[in-house]
């Protein structure tokens, strides 16, 4: 699809027949016979454009839900773009602050230009690839906020951001030759973001989820976002959008619920125990955060081993920002004995759960009779596999 076929898509004829292919079958198996009942009275440029966005709309519902039916994609534009709950979640945090433009430097398909919008938050997106920008444009169209923000097609590294309130950049960091480490190749280089973010008095730059921690600038708040227990991206806001503290873990229900745990001053390492009647699981977003002793404060619990991030604990105490577990048993790991467990306890289905074990879990899973045949038990069980010093332990668990 080019920037005129996609054009095409945007008039009156074009709309026409995007809402043709939305009712048509647009499976694999049906593509083929749809496309050319629809070039029976369509142009064929505007049928093939009209059914790349179907099947695109269809997979950015994992990301926009029901707003995807509405949006307009590219591939790689869906693949970079940010997912609605947390486009939504920063655009509060925007919204939050001072009303002010935003300055969004390479704005993609506009995801997080557009749920800014959404939330009241005026400014501009820079996107170099016209088709890209004609896409972002279309998505503030959609919804009825194009008045609000703009998308301008070229360099944002030559953006002046005067005039802006804060800037937004959710750097490219898959090229090509695939996923880029090197922050000087993200695309637009963070260096250039981070000059250009700190001509304005607040910036959310969104970076890698392995960020580490020694590389989050001074003053500088770091924070880790999963959705529905998956760590999704981190973001640095920086200036007039930074909060009081260094590091925040944010989790995001997928559903409006949000979860925010931030460092509890003072608190220390958290004390090391044995297992007890509980496990718990932190969030990724947690873990990242390096906020895990939060956790274990919170359940008034401890570390089996320092180095791994499993809270154990005599307490069961709901939290959010975990996953519990009641303990059953808790065994040196042997594959004979764990075998030998699973079938005392007539187990039938199994999760498999791993922290700082090197087992290799499709390979146990076979080891132990649960890959090929369909198992014969009646139990449900987690096997969590870790350590403690050199010591490999398999912990049987039930989630609470
Ligand atoms: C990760 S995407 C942004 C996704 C966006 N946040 C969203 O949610 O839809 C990064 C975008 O920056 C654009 N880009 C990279 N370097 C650029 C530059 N120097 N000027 C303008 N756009 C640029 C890329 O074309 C890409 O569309």
């Amino acid at each position: 699809m080019d920037n005129e076929e996609f054009a095409g898509l945007l008039t009156p004829a074009g709309t026409e027949v995007l809402a043709a292919a939305e009712a048509a079958d647009v499976s694999e198996g049906a593509l083929l016979a749809t496309a050319s009942r629809l070039r029976e009275r369509y142009p064929a440029g505007l049928v093939a454009a009209a059914l790349t966005q179907v099947r695109l709309r269809e997979r950015g519902r994992a990301k926009f839900g029901a707003d995807a039916a509405r949006m307009y994609f590219t591939p790689d534009g869906l693949e970079q773009s940010t997912r609605a709950p947390v486009a939504a979640h920063r655009a509060r945090r925007f919204a939050g602050h001072a009303p002010s433009r935003v300055l969004e430097l390479g704005c993609g398909i506009g995801a997080d230009l557009l749920y800014r919008a959404l939330a009241g938050v005026s400014g501009t997106g820079v996107e170099r690839d016209p088709l890209t920008a004609s896409v972002a444009r279309a998505n503030l169209a959609a919804f009825g906020v194009a008045g609000t923000a703009e998308v301008v097609t070229g360099d944002a590294t030559a953006a002046d951001p005067s005039g802006h309130g804060a800037v937004f950049a959710d750097p490219g960091r898959r090229t090509a030759r695939g996923r880029v480490f090197d922050p000087r190749s993200y695309e637009p280089p963070l260096d250039t973001v981070l000059e250009l973010a700190g001509r304005v008095p607040a910036a959310c730059v969104k970076v890698a989820p392995g960020i580490p921690h020694d590389a989050v600038p001074d003053g500088a708040e770091a924070e880790w976002i999963s959705v529905s227990g998956e760590v999704k991206e981190a973001a640095l806001w920086l200036g007039g959008l930074a909060g009081t503290v260094a590091r925040r873990a944010t989790l995001l229900d997928g559903a409006g619920g949000v979860a925010t745990l931030t460092p509890e001053p003072g608190l220390g390492e958290p004390s090391v125990r044995e297992f007890g009647r509980y496990l718990y699981e932190p969030d990724g977003a947690v873990i990242r955060a390096g906020l895990v002793a939060e956790v274990a404060s919170a359940v008034a619990g401890g570390l089996a081993d320092p180095r791994i991030a499993y809270v154990t604990s005599d307490a069961l105490v709901p939290t959010p920002f975990a996953a519990a577990y009641e303990v059953l048993d808790v065994l040196p790991f042997s594959l004979k004995r764990l075998r030998a467990e699973l079938r005392r306890r007539d187990v039938g289905a199994l999760t498999i759960k791993k922290r700082g074990s090197a087992v290799d879990v499709d390979r146990l899973r076979r080891d132990l009779g649960f890959a090929r045949r369909a198992p014969r038990g009646a139990e449900a069980m987690t096997v969590v596999l870790t350590r403690v010093g050199a010591a490999p332990f398999a912990v049987l668990v039930r989630p609470r």
